[in-house]
């Protein structure tokens, strides 16, 4: 029997036997629904080393054999649903490759195969892959660790006409076109953990945005798309200035079909990205800042498990809001580090302030990791980052991150070791800085420790004096909201009384559009007072959005404020009904919690 490793969430057993290099060769057969191929790894083993042991989950493995094509003796394992099963590949003296031959399933949790409607284009299927926490097994049978690191290649064949795109070095930019379908290579020379393996199938179109900088979209979205992200290659400068040289050759994004099921994810040299920040002002692009933040605090150094995910998360929100303070000025970082804030607060609320799952340093063994993604890592994190950068100076902050980034590049970090770090070279002695920044408290203790700067905003001081003026009885048409960005809406509408009567809230529709509004942050912070006042006006629109896009961030606190009522609860049960099979299997695993499955 096989037990994990090091890593609580991965059967690898990396001290005996370690991947170091995939070669991937896979089909894309959207009929059937599968990839199916080869994994040729590359391994280095101590002397003594009896077996290499793979992490899977729902692979079918068809055969494992050497470099010469000769079989090597294996074994499947029992494992668990969340963790999957082992594969235990039995050494041979002097081997260090192992080539598995194999097939993904159809209803593979990394894979979402989409068909032609759920695309914007409408005419050619879609596939990505999410592989962030513990997923890539589902579709690489690979050591599925973050502590792990593996440079990859990889051959990919699909359909005539679609195009594939990975996180990695294109080899074949216009792909090998043969009869029926097309063949894309590609490189990752940089040795990364298992979770940013990534690759998107479809009908892709590119945009370049800067010397380094592009974006990848459907044809109908493309144009929009670069519009929208037109600081791309702005940001990224920002963030060279910040905490040193981009290390990863391009940084281009691909803006996926709206069922993504989150807002953003890290996958090196290109991001991917929910369709729903596409807002036509360029509000919303905060998040890329953070995905971008990701090629520092993530992609470089890397948690060590997903224990210490708050180093990933909670650095990037604190460098998404020093891009953000570089590109919009300090005014606009406050804004943002003010709504996080206010989530911070209202995840501890329903969290209660004692849990655990409020602290930094998290034990998740016996737990899926993502059921373990909440706001604590991010902006707790990001608060501690704050707190230590009020206390020691900006610039002394600043230099430490340099070196911190440069030091430990393709590395993993642990918590403990980050904390070791922190003392001995930035803190060096300053027992007065240590006492003041209060390191266990912030890291080992549940709840918000009150030494954390609040970030003063004058914009948001002025959008709670109109909050104040609307409940006093001011008419909604009388408020003074011109110039508002999307940052005010929002503050706005999380000020108002949680029970606001019907007249009041036409007042406000009638006046501002919410119900309309084409930016998915107002919509759904007003879309969440719709259903709590049960303003049922904003019902068809409510449909729309929770059909017409699958963000769990956005469906999770929707369905849940409906399942508080019993017409509520009808609602949502019909609504999931019709929306589930469009939803990515992130999104349903949470959804069915709450509505059951439908
Ligand atoms: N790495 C995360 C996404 C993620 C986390 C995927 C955990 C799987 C498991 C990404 O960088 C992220 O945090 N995205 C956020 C947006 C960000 C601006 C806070 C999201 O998707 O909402
Ligand atoms: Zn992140």
């Amino acid at each position: 029997m096989v037990r994990p490793g090091p890593d609580p969430h991965s059967y690898a057993q990396p001290d005996e036997a370690r991947v170091t290099h995939v070669a991937l060769d896979l089909d894309a057969d959207f009929g059937a629904k599968r990839l199916a191929g080869t994994a040729a790894l590359s391994f280095e083993r101590s002397a003594d080393a009896t077996e290499l042991v793979l992490d899977t989950r729902d692979l079918e493995i068809e055969a494992v054999l050497d470099r010469a094509g000769e079989p090597l003796e294996h074994r499947l394992e029992e494992g668990d649903a969340v963790l999957g099963r082992p594969l235990v590949i039995r050494l041979r003296p002097d081997k260090d490759e192992a080539v598995v031959h194999y097939r993904t399933r159809p209803d593979a949790a990394a894979l979402q195969w989409l068909q032609p409607e759920q695309t914007a284009g409408g005419r050619l299927p879609f596939l990505f892959t999410q592989g962030q926490a513990i997923l890539t097994r589902t579709w690489v049978p690979t050591q599925d660790s973050p502590g792990i690191r593996q440079t990859y290649t990889a051959r990919i064949r699909v359909p005539a006409g679609l195009t594939a795109v990975m996180a990695a070095e294109s080899l074949t930019p216009a792909g090998i076109a043969q009869v029926g379908y097309t063949t894309y290579e590609f490189g990752m020379p940089e040795p990364v953990p298992a979770y940013l393996i990534a690759l998107a199938i479809g009908e892709l179109e590119f945009r370049p945005i800067g010397r380094r900088t592009g974006v990848w979209a459907e044809p109908p979205v493309v144009d929009a798309a670069a519009e929208e992200l037109a600081d791309l290659e702005d940001m990224l400068e920002a963030a060279e200035e910040l905490y040193g040289p981009y290390r990863w050759g391009r940084y281009d994004v691909l803006i996926l079909p709206p069922s993504f099921p989150f807002g953003g994810m890290e996958n090196p040299r290109l991001t991917f990205a929910t369709p729903t920040i596409l807002a036509g002002d360029r509000s919303l692009v905060s998040l890329i800042a953070h995905e971008l933040a990701h090629s520092w605090s993530g992609n470089l150094v890397t948690n060590a498990t997903w224990n210490d995910f708050w180093l990933n998360e909670g650095f990037s929100v604190y460098f998404e809001r020093r891009i953000m303070e570089r590109l919009r000025g300090p005014a606009y970082a406050a804004m943002l580090d003010r709504l996080g804030r206010q989530e911070l607060d209202a995840e501890i609320a329903r969290l209660g302030p004692d849990s655990p799952d409020t602290r930094l340093a998290i034990d998740l063994a016996g737990r899926d990791p993502d059921d373990a993604v909440t706001r604590v890592p991010y902006e707790k994190g990001a608060a501690f980052l704050r707190t230590i950068e009020a206390v020691v100076g900006r610039e002394r902050f600043d230099a430490f991150l340099r070196r911190y980034f440069d030091t430990y590049a393709f590395q993993s970090m642990a918590t403990s070791r980050f904390l070791e770090v922190l003392r001995a070279d930035l803190l060096a002695g300053d027992t007065a800085a240590e006492r003041a920044i209060r390191i266990e408290e912030w890291v080992h203790g549940p709840g918000m420790p009150d030494n954390a700067p609040v970030a003063a905003s004058d914009a948001f001081d002025r959008v709670e004096a109109e909050v104040q003026r609307f409940v006093a009885g001011t008419p909604a048409a009388g408020l003074e909201t011109t110039g508002w960005s999307t940052h005010e809406w929002v503050h706005f509408l999380r000020g108002l009384p949680e029970f606001l009567p019907r007249p009041r809230l036409e007042e406000l529709d009638r006046a501002f559009g919410l119900t309309e509004s084409g930016n998915s942050e107002i919509r759904f912070e007003w879309l969440r007072i719709a259903v709590r006042n049960w303003y049922d006006e904003a019902f068809p629109a409510l449909e729309r959005f929770l059909t017409g896009q699958g963000r769990r961030k956005f469906l999770k606190p929707l369905y849940e404020e409906l399942m508080k009522s019993e017409e509520g609860r009808e609602m949502a049960r019909r609504i999931y009904g019709v929306a589930r099979p469009g939803y990515h299997a992130v999104s349903t695993n949470t959804i069915d919690a709450i509505v059951g499955r439908q």
